[in-house]
């Protein structure tokens, strides 16, 4: 008789198990399904996230570190200045995201307002499991962010990669700066990795010599298409989720010295957000 197989819930319990509580724009929370599933299994001391902006993903990490009970520490690294690629936000920004991790996750979470280059010095070598880079995109950019910080990644290291499938027909123009997909090819073949298309796409790299087995078979889980399918559908959820929030996003302001292109970008990025998410009114 034939073993039945699993189901994905059973298999990949924490991505069906856990349900967000920060939602606060569109573009990163298609991967928290996958981000929980991650972390449970990692079980990270320390995760690093470069690019914090109003805390979706920050919001996530923390989430499952608390809820899998895991004695991590996230730090949200971040000059809430702005790139060219968001241009320039509010100060509200930051008030606001800094007083919800600071009340939501005491002892968890901890925000670092500085340049990811100078935040670096901060970080003992060897003391990063888990590195998310979703700060600015360019080539140029997340090459600089990886090799900075590839010194801090413990021997368990895993580096996600935002913004790998972003391509000019699902973000127009603004897509001829991101240089993440160019940057994850060239890396990757030295790790095993893994790869997700929906949500502008998230690269996952597996550098580190002792990365936990239950962690690393996801590497292998991955090779099945049904795999793919399943965190994007869980991930849809969220990004219906949501869209039935009607959140505001906050307004943009055009980055010194590159204003239109950047504007443009920001414009380009809010049409698409609408398009795929019909009346979550990006502002
Ligand atoms: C795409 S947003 C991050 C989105 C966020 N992960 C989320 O889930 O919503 C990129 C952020 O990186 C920040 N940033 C870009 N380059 C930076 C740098 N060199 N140092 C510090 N912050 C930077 C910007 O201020 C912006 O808030």
């Amino acid at each position: 008789m034939d073993t039945p197989v699993a189901s994905p819930e059973a298999r990949y319990p924490w991505a069906a198990r856990l349900s967000p509580r920060l939602l606060k724009s569109p573009w990163w929370i298609g991967h928290i399904p996958f981000a929980y599933e991650l972390i449970a299994r990692q079980r990270p001391r320390s995760i690093v996230e470069l690019g914090t902006y109003s805390g979706s993903s920050f919001a996530a990490f923390c989430q499952a570190v608390q809820e899998a009970g895991i004695e991590g520490m996230c730090h949200g690294v971040d000059l809430w200045a702005g790139d060219i690629h968001m241009g320039t936000f509010d100060e509200a920004l930051y008030n606001e995201i800094s007083g919800y991790v600071n009340a939501t996750y005491p002892g968890i979470a901890v925000l670092v307002r500085k340049d990811f280059n100078e935040a670096a010095k901060d970080f003992a070598p060897g003391s990063v499991d888990l590195l998310h880079i979703d700060g600015t995109h360019t080539y140029e950019a997340v090459s600089n962010d990886y090799h900075t910080w590839f010194a801090n990644l413990s021997d368990r290291g895993i580096v996600l990669f935002h913004d790998t499938n972003v391509t000019v027909q699902n973000a127009g123009e603004a897509a001829l700066k991101f240089g993440v997909r160019a940057f994850f090819d060239e890396v990757k073949g030295r790790y095993p990795h893994l790869e997700f298309e929906h949500c502008w796409g998230l690269g996952v790299l597996f550098v580190g010599k002792n990365v936990p087995a239950e962690a690393l078979e996801l590497v292998e889980a991955a090779k099945d298409p049904s795999f793919r399918k399943y965190f994007a559908q869980k991930g849809a959820a969220v990004s219906r989720q949501f869209e039935a929030m009607g959140v505001p996003l906050p307004k943009h302001g055009a980055y010194p010295g590159t204003g239109s292109l950047a504007a443009r970008a920001v414009g380009k990025l809010r049409r698409i957000a609408r398009r795929l998410l019909g009346n979550a009114r990006p502002a």
